[in-house]
């Protein structure tokens, strides 16, 4: 399958690929037209049926949908005929979907997904849409990607679920290794589990079961500190340290009394306050005049983007330049770093560690991007200070990289930006390259040495998920890594991250778009209602979504935070779709915002 990008493409159901032939290998059949009149493909019920060589795995146990047409006997598997509007009802009736208002939803029409492959999801109707989240944000090589395939069902013939408790497993092991191996120095033991919340809840259990452990000092060692704006998962646990009042403010009274500090928001900075460019500056015409030459450049203004990615220093204004009193038309303000910033905003996490140290046991953090809160990217030296404050007070640094880990950031772990080494580490998302869920936590053997005594001392770490460690998942984990070393999927990511820095410049010229924050593969382009205050919309205008929505018929899938627009595409995407989506959100926006450029 290989669409045309855009065309909110339709793609030829029919058209053979390498990766068909890859899992034709295990008689998958064709995928059969699908449309109102005619029968949907029995991946409805199960994709990896297909690929099941052996005829009498996986008999009819799916009830039949409501409305359906089911032929039922003689065959190797039922097969349920259903007609789109049907299963789209049977969605309305049945599922619960996460995140999101089932009220509204079941007034609308859902896109259901029924196949992929690369950069493209492809629904029901056989529409083609570029996955601008990477099936959030898991995927990392593309869908359906030969050696992850192949890997997964090699594994399948051997076993498919075994557990890890009093038993392990080979992919476990392999993969553990692995991810030791390219992990930051010194994390060498590896606690398996199946999704970023559990990575975090067990990082959180586990931190404070050191401290338990540790010393008698240790022991008042109970609380977290985490960050406003911070998203660790959905678990009481992970929402404990959750910063987003939206999703986390209501179950209050469940959770535990975690201090929250300040993030590093720097567009709407707590401490710095405004970061547009001063008015003599846009007076200059920021924006029209070619002033920022660098390779390849197209001249136009520098943005904090400039700053964070590039390292550059934004020009002063020409001595004896006259600000003429009104800006050009086209100038638009353009967001600055902070000329003062010295991480005033780790003033507050500072203070709560001397402060409150001997009853902390560990910071939690999203290393250089708070990804839920809105792609809130972090002042070059944010992270390393925090290591440092960490170190300092004796409390224990938990990273999570569930969002930035696996390359998004243009490294492999955010955490190497600043060479810095946290004491735990999560990690899930993109560790099978978004085909299975799967998770990990990584600990130093520091913290690992603490839990270790004889079973009557109950040293124990008491925690395990029943699927902890299953093979497929981990066998996808480890196709992936070596996807990386075969593809030279980081080597190859730096020139794209470079496209797509370029591809949003030209977003300043929406009047809308307040700030874009780009860290390598993360982008967050956050629409306001009014630029020159920074007002937000109102939140029943539902801007973001209003955006997503125009994509979706332009042949594009996003999912914003909010109103702030969000992509992060697969690492694999190539250039001409990296192109295509950039227009598409473009496109997306002016119409949303009712703003034609
Ligand atoms: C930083 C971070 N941690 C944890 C999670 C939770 O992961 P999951 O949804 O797999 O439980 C997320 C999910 O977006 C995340 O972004």
């Amino acid at each position: 399958m290989q669409p045309e990008p855009g065309e909110a493409g339709r793609v030829s159901r029919h058209s053979k690929d390498t990766n068909d032939a890859a899992v034709g290998e295990v008689h998958e059949p064709p995928l059969r037209q699908t449309g109102r009149d005619q029968p949907v493909v029995e991946a409805h019920i199960s994709p990896l049926r297909h690929a099941d060589p052996d005829p009498t795995v996986g008999e009819a146990h799916e009830p039949p949908l409501r409305g359906a047409k089911v032929q039922r006997g003689g065959g190797r598997s039922a097969s349920a005929s259903v007609d789109p509007k049907v299963l789209a009802a049977a969605d309305k009736r049945f599922i619960w979907h996460p995140f999101t208002p089932m009220q509204e939803w079941e007034k609308g029409e859902p896109l259901i997904i029924e196949a992929a492959k690369g950069s493209y999801l492809r629904d029901i109707s056989g529409r083609a849409y570029l996955d601008g989240v990477s099936s959030l944000w898991t995927n990392i090589h593309g869908h359906r990607r030969r050696e992850i395939d192949r890997a997964i069902l090699r594994q399948v013939r051997q076993v498919s679920h075994s557990t890890l408790l009093g038993l392990a497993n080979v992919p476990s092991i392999l993969l553990a290794e692995k991810l030791v191996g390219i992990a930051p120095p010194g994390l060498s033991r590896l606690f398996y589990s199946d999704n970023g919340s559990t990575a975090v809840e067990v990082a959180l259990k586990m931190a404070f079961q050191y401290w338990q452990q540790v010393s008698p000092e240790g022991r008042a060692k109970t609380r977290f500190i985490s960050f406003k704006n911070g998203y660790h998962g959905d678990t009481i646990g992970a929402v404990g340290v959750g910063g987003i009042s939206l999703f986390h403010g209501l179950y209050r009274p469940l959770l535990m009394d975690s201090i929250q500090v300040e993030s590093a928001y720097c567009y709407r900075c707590p401490v710095c306050n405004d970061r547009m460019a001063p008015p003599h500056l846009e007076a200059k015409g920021w924006g029209d005049t070619p002033q920022s030459p660098r390779p390849g450049g197209a001249g136009l203004a520098p943005t904090h983007l400039d700053v964070l990615v590039w390292g550059h220093t934004p020009r002063s204004p020409q001595p004896g330049g006259r600000p003429s009193p009104e800006p050009p038309r086209s100038s638009f303000p353009v967001p600055l770093p902070c000329e003062n910033c010295r991480l005033a905003c780790l003033n507050n996490l500072e203070a709560a560690l001397k402060a409150q140290h001997r009853s902390v046991a560990a910071v939690i953090i999203e290393p250089l991007v708070q990804a839920a809160g809105g792609m809130l990217v972090s002042p070059p030296g944010y992270l390393s200070r925090v290591r440092e404050l960490c170190t300092r007070y004796r409390v224990l640094m938990i990273a999570d990289e569930v969002a930035v880990g696996f390359g998004r950031t243009g490294r492999m772990f955010a955490c190497e930006h600043e060479e810095i080494r946290p004491d735990l580490l999560c990690l899930a998302k993109g560790i099978t390259g978004g085909y299975l869920p799967l998770a990990a936590t990584l600990a130093t053997e520091e913290v690992y040495q603490a839990f270790l005594g004889q079973p009557h001392e109950d040293r124990t770490f008491f925690h395990g998920h029943t699927y902890t460690g299953n093979p497929l998942a981990c066998a996808a984990g480890l196709a992936s890594l070596e996807v990386f070393d075969q593809d030279r999927t980081l080597e190859r990511l730096q020139g794209k991250i470079v496209q797509m820095e370029r591809g949003l410049r030209r977003f300043w010229e929406l009047p809308h778009v307040g700030d874009i924050r780009q860290k390598g593969f993360m982008v967050g382009i956050e629409l306001v209602a009014d630029r020159s205050t920074k007002a937000p919309y109102p939140p029943e205008v539902r801007m973001g979504a209003r955006v997503a929505l125009e994509a979706r018929p332009r042949g594009a899938i996003l999912r914003p935070l909010g109103d702030v627009v969000v992509l992060v595409p697969p690492l694999s995407i190539k250039k001409r779709e990296m192109d295509r989506l950039l227009e598409i959100t473009y496109e997306s926006i002016a119409a949303a915002t009712g703003s034609i450029p």
